[in-house]
This record gives C-alpha cells, structure tokens and sequence, in this order.
C-alpha cells in the first residue's frame, strides 16, 4: 500500500515537472516524439542540487527520452563492472555553446506550420524547458538549402553595391524566425557564412563549380559581407561571427552542385589582410569575429600552417577555426590535437554536422533511426574530447523527403515537419543535441574524464554554476553497471540501459 502510494506521489511528480514525449514508432530503431500545436514535450529545470545527491537524465534506444531520476551519491568506493574517473582539477576548452542552421529550407519548413505548432518548435530548440540551444547559423544569401540559387546582388561589376538588397528569403522567412528564437533566448549567438559571392564577382559566372573570387573584387566582396552584417543588426540581429566562407573545398568537387567558392590558405590570408579584416574593423559590426576555414577537418592542420606561411596577421583577424564533419570516418581526431597545439588561442568550432548525407543513405529522412543518432553521439564525444568548443547541427527543421533542397542534396534533420497535418516529429538525434545544449552551459570547462572499458563513451564538464556535468554513453548490447569516481566528491553507481546516453549532474565541490 505504501509502496503502491508512493509510486503514485513519484508518477504524479513526473508530469508536474515535465510534458512527456508523445511517441511514434516508424519501425527504425526507436521512436520519435510527435508535436503540434497544443502539445510538445518540455524539460523542466532541475531544482539546485545539493551536495551528496545528483541528478540523472536518460535517453535510449529503448525509447527514454531525457528521463529523469536522483539519486545518492556514495562517500566510498563502489567497484561497478567498469569504472569512470572523473578529474575537476584537469581542465580543458571553455565551450561556446550548442545550436542549429536557419538555413532558407529550415524557416520555410518553420513558417508552415500554424502558429501553435511554430512556438511549439522553437520553444523546444531555445525555450528553457527545451533544449536551450544559444547558437544559430544563417547563410549569407542561399546555400543548397534553399529553393533557388542566389545572392544579394545579381547585377555585374556593381562594384559600389548599389543593387545590394536582401531576399525575400531574408525578410519572410530567416529574419522573422532568429527574431522569434532570439526572444525565448537573448544569449543566442549567430554564426554566419556566404556559400559564394555573386557569380559576376568569379572567374565562372556559375554558383558551382570551379571558380574563385576575382581579386579586382577582393575589397567589393568584404564590403558586400559587411553591408549583410550591417543590414542584420538593423534588424536587431547581431552576427557573433562569420566565416571566409562555406566549404572552399567544395568547388573543387565536379559532381558537387553546391554552390560554393574556392579559397586556398593563401588567397583567403591576403583576402583576410588585406579586405575583409581591416574592413571589419573600420564598419559598425567591428565587434563580429572572423572564423576561417568552415571546412572538413582533414585540411587540418596543413590549411593553418599555410595561412601562417603566407600572411601570418591575418591569424590577427581570425579568432577560431570552424570545422565540419562529413568526413570524420577519414581523418584521425589527433589532426584536431594538431591544431589546438599549433594556435592554441584559436578555438575549433563544429558550424555544421549532419546525418543521411552520405550517398547510400536512404532514404533520406529515417524517422526514429537509433543508428543514425549513434553516429552522432559518438562524434560528438569524440571533436569535444579534442579540443572542439561546440557544435551547431544543420537544419534545424526539414520535411520528410530532406528538403527543400534546390539541387536534391537531401539530408535528415533534428526535426521533421509535415505541414500537412500541422505536426513536427523531434528525432533521436533532437535528444542527443539536448543532452549537451540543456546541461552543458557556455562557460563550462571540459573536464578530464576517463574510462578503460571500451564499451562507454565518456566526456565531463564543469558549469560556471559550479555543477559537474558527465555525459556517458553504452554503445554495446547488454546493459552494465557503472561507477563514475569523482575525487573530490565520491562515487556515483548507476546502470546503464544497451543503447542509453546519459548527463549526470552534481555538486562540484
Ligand atoms: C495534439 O496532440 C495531443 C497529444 O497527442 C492531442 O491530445 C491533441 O488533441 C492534439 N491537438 C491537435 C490540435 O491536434
Ligand atoms: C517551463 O515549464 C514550467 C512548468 O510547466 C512553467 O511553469 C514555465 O513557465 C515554463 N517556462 C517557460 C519559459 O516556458
Ligand atoms: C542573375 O543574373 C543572371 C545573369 O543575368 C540570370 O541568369 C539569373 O537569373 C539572375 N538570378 C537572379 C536570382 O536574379
Ligand atoms: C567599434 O565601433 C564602435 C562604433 O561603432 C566604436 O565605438 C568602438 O570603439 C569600435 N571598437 C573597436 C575595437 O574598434
Ligand atoms: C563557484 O565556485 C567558485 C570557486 O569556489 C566561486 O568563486 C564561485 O562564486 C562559485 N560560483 C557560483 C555560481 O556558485
Ligand atoms: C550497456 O548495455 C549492455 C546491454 O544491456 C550491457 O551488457 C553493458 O554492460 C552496458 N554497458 C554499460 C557500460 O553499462
């Protein structure tokens, strides 16, 4: 009776403090949450821990979702079949932050939906009881994720930018929802990137292909991403950075209909020194940093070297290297030990990172895929474990085919919607983000964390409000115990589900 009384106090407590996922099993592995206008689940804020306690979240194949429980902390040592040694006094990177792309598609797909259903999304992404995401990317002019390809001025050697104007894609869609995401979290911070300069400003008048900025329009170029910084704070939204560009590498792919734009280590330094650096600094964003790179991790660390062989000050201008993930199964994490090494004041940024974009993925958007979540969880452990201080996920809302895509580069995503029935579904790979973004604050500090069983994955933080955050993952089949030994604090023993990513959260003493 007692027992029977109490499971009802703890049931009744659950729903007060949290809105639970509302399931749906597409047969891929695990469930995904359905969303809609009037009901959403949310996360609730724990109550501050004391000390001796901690606070447990838990997401799995099984179908967990961030579910919550506490416990006790042990003073004495509990051997678990593997042990977790975490160490507060070894410290690492300060992390910048967590967030996703307001790519054209992803505020398109957003601005479909009802309004109910568009809080419902954003309020998930950067709400307090959702994943409290405090970055966001915004392409400058259309990336692949539009429904078009184009740029802010289409007219030739407008040199003066006198036909510089925003897109509708801008005023309708991309502005109205950063303004909105902004609200529910004024510490989001906005990363940007142009995919190409106008084709007239290229050696070939295409968006794609081989083609690099034609260095009569160096300076034209600088002041057209400028005039995009300018014509954004406008609006209210201040650009934290930008990048020299997407993906240069790009336009050397001949089969890659992507637009894009080449830059070597040597032509993008001159252009850093001698453009866009001074020019940033003269213009009302001179608070805006520069990232260089925002390319696959494999040009590291050689990509740096060059530009401090060629024109070391541009490293002046340049404040962090933004890196993307697509062809981390090629490169050894080590290249990014490498890096932090040689400009250990230069941070590395993930800006972009998704799943479903390797050719034989299909289809495209696998709803409730534990697989693909799983290629997530385990790099994101691994770039945070070398030196990466964030990672921003691509689109942040994409429909059911991947798209809209203008040349069917389609991908999966965080959140599929589908307007049709005024829903959004929050894959396995949402709760992955939100396992970082919600617990690991900007400002913590990567903590040493090691383990010897090869099963589990671990990473560990400290939050500026002095709370050790541990993150653990079970990437075998059976489930195990675990003993995660903190010096200073004690031990903490907990089980681990097959297939489970954990935070746990305690007092840092
Ligand atoms: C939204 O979903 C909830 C939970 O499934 C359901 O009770 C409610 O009727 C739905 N609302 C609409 C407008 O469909
Ligand atoms: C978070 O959820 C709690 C409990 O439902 C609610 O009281 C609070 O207003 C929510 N906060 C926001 C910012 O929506
Ligand atoms: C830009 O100009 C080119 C060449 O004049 C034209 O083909 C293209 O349609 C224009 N694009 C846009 C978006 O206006
Ligand atoms: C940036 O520009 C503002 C004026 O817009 C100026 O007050 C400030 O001193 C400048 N900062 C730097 C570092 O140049
Ligand atoms: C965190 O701990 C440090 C060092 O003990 C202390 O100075 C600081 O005030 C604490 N911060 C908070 C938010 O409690
Ligand atoms: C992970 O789950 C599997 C399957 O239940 C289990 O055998 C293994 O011990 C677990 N690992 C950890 C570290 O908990």
């Amino acid at each position: 009776m007692l027992i029977l009384l109490l499971s009802m106090i703890a049931k009744f407590m659950i729903t007060v403090v949290a809105q639970d996922c509302n399931p749906v099993d597409f047969g891929r592995g695990s469930i995904v949450c359905e969303c809609n206008s009037t009901y959403c689940d949310y996360y609730v804020d724990p109550q501050p821990l004391s000390p001796g306690e901690f606070i447990w979240y838990v997401t799995s194949k099984s179908g967990k979702r961030l579910s919550q429980s506490n416990g006790k902390i042990s003073k004495e040592f509990i051997e678990g079949s593997s042990t977790v040694h975490i160490d507060s006094d070894n410290e690492y990177q300060t992390i910048e932050g967590f967030g996703g792309a307001f790519t054209d598609a992803a505020t398109m797909n957003i601005k479909k939906l009802s309004q109910g259903s568009q809080d419902n999304l954003l309020r998930s992404y950067f709400g307090t009881n959702g994943s409290k995401y405090n970055f966001g990317r915004v392409p400058i002019g259309g990336s692949d994720f539009s429904v078009r390809a184009y740029t802010y001025d289409n007219i030739s050697n407008d040199i003066d930018l006198q036909h510089f104007t925003l897109a509708p894609e801008d005023l309708l869609y991309k502005i109205p929802v950063m303004s909105k995401a902004l609200e529910l979290n004024p510490s989001l911070r906005f990363v940007s990137a142009a995919w190409t300069a106008p084709p007239w400003m290229k050696n070939r008048h295409q968006y794609y292909g081989y083609s690099y900025l034609l260095e009569k329009y160096y300076q034209t170029f600088a002041n057209y991403i400028i005039r995009f910084l300018e014509l954004y704070k406008q609006k209210g939204l201040d650009i934290w950075a930008v990048s020299t560009g997407n993906e240069p590498f790009t336009s050397l792919v001949p089969t890659a209909k992507v637009s894009s734009m080449f830059w070597s280590a040597r032509t993008v330094s001159k252009w850093v020194v001698k453009n866009l650096g001074p020019t940033l600094q003269k213009s009302r964003s001179n608070s805006t940093y520069i990232l260089m790179l925002d390319d696959q991790r494999i040009h590291l660390p050689w990509y740096l070297l060059d530009v401090k062989f060629f024109h070391k000050e541009a490293l002046n201008y340049i404040k962090g290297i933004a890196v993307h993930w697509y062809t981390d199964s090629f490169s050894l994490p080590s290249i990014l030990d490498v890096t932090h090494r040689i400009a250990p004041d230069k941070f590395i940024l993930m800006t972009e990172a998704c799943v479903g974009d390797r050719p034989w993925e299909r289809p495209k958007v696998s709803l409730g895929s534990w697989s693909r979540a799983e290629r997530l969880i385990q790099k994101i452990f691994e770039n945070i474990n070398h030196w990466v201080v964030g990672w921003i996920d691509w689109n942040i809302a994409l429909d059911v085919n991947g798209g809209p895509n203008w040349v069917e580069n389609y991908v999966d995503a965080s959140i599929i919607v589908v307007p049709e029935k005024d829903i959004f579904y929050k894959q396995p790979l949402y709760y992955v983000m939100t396992h970082f973004s919600k617990f690991v604050p900007r400002s913590s500090i990567k903590i040493e964390a090691k383990t010897t069983d090869s099963n589990i994955l671990v990473t560990a933080f400290k939050s500026p409000d002095n709370q050790t955050v541990v993150l653990l993952y079970n990437k075998s089949n059976k489930q195990r115990s675990v003993s995660v030994v903190d010096k200073n604090v004690g031990s903490i023993n907990v089980v681990l589900l097959e297939y489970s990513l954990h935070t746990i959260l305690y007092k840092t003493v």
